[in-house]
């Protein structure tokens, strides 16, 4: 039997059928998988089934001489060396489609949270402070449909994040990297989509290109109460230059992900009221989780098999273009 590694816990019944085709190693701590077991693990392993919780380095895929496919629970796959992948001969596989609408759906929820002050009310009233009944000038926001959105990269995600904008009836920007026109948005420069904005959201993937797009200057150029969001990852955003803009009380955030995460328990952001957090939630549905999960054992046992997968993330190690 070819012997294949999980590096996180994943419940019995999606485990149980892999275990009749496969010799199968599985981490089971909710803590991730440390580097060196995972180097040990996979020293004698064809397939890695994996998430963002494990970065694939390139010493990590050096000491694992058999591997022929990883398949990660994920779209993004910033936490895989790719090039690295890519020149050993692993295929990569990842998710994407699945969690377009639930992502899309999260960052209108952190704009509506932010906007309308959800999560700040919520406080206040558990703080025990509503004693006055109705009052005319109680936690008042702002309207979503009343504002300029703009939107940073108009792949699935961003573009499931338009249609939904549309529906509110806001006026929308956007930058993709290539050309790219859609009914009812202003395509503008990149500076453009921050100084022009209300609010801002982030839907590239992470690359060099992209780290930190949302730089120190591009943030400086928001209009003062404006707001970003964030649910694509940390690294999109200057954070240092964020957390000076928010304890300022000039910008306000909505964040799913952060350039450390787990957040440490004693971060910046924690003690600010205008930053609404989220531990990196935006697909997580249970229809959405098990829809990655399924794609990711389609990957899995492809590359298994030796054939190509349905959904790769690196068709350079087939001879494709990307
Ligand atoms: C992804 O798939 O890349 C998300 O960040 C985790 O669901």
């Amino acid at each position: 039997m070819s012997k294949c590694v999980i590096s996180l816990d994943l419940p019995e019944d999606i485990v149980v059928p892999l275990r009749d085709q496969y010799e199968l190693l599985m981490w089971s701590g909710r803590d991730a998988m440390p580097e060196a077991t995972l180097q040990n693990w996979l020293s004698d392993a064809e397939g890695l089934l994996c998430a963002l919780s494990s970065p694939i380095t390139e010493s990590v895929m050096h000491a694992a001489k058999q591997l022929r496919v990883i398949s990660t629970i994920s779209v993004g796959v910033d936490h895989i060396d790719l090039n690295a992948a890519t020149r050993a001969g692993i295929s990569v596989g990842h998710t994407p489609g699945v969690l377009v609408d639930s992502t899309a759906d999260l960052a209108l929820g952190l704009m509506i949270a932010l906007t309308r002050r959800i999560p700040e009310a919520d406080r206040w009233m558990r703080s025990g402070q509503w004693s006055q009944g109705w009052q005319s000038d109680l936690l008042l926001g702002t309207d979503l449909s009343d504002s300029t959105v703009g939107v940073v990269g108009l792949g699935p995600i961003g573009e499931a994040t338009v249609r939904r904008l549309r529906a509110f009836g806001c006026r929308i920007l956007a930058w993709n990297r290539s050309l790219k026109e859609i009914e009812g948005v202003e395509i503008v420069p990149l500076d453009e989509v921050f100084a022009r904005s209300d609010i801002v959201t982030l839907h590239t993937a992470l690359t060099a290109e992209t780290t930190h797009i949302a730089s120190r200057s591009r943030l400086a150029s928001m209009p003062t109460g404006a707001a970003l969001i964030n649910t694509g990852r940390g690294l999109l955003v200057d954070e240092r230059a964020l957390l000076e803009e928010l304890a300022a009380g000039r910008l306000k955030a909505g964040l799913d992900v952060f350039e450390v995460e787990p957040l440490p328990s004693d971060h910046p952001f924690l003690s600010l009221n205008n930053v609404v957090l989220l531990p990196h939630v935006g697909s997580a549905t249970a229809s959405t989780r098990l829809a990655m999960v399924t794609r990711a054992l389609e990957n899995l046992h492809a590359g298994m098999s030796g054939e190509r997968l349905p959904f790769c993330a690196n068709p350079q190690v087939y001879g494709l273009s990307a």
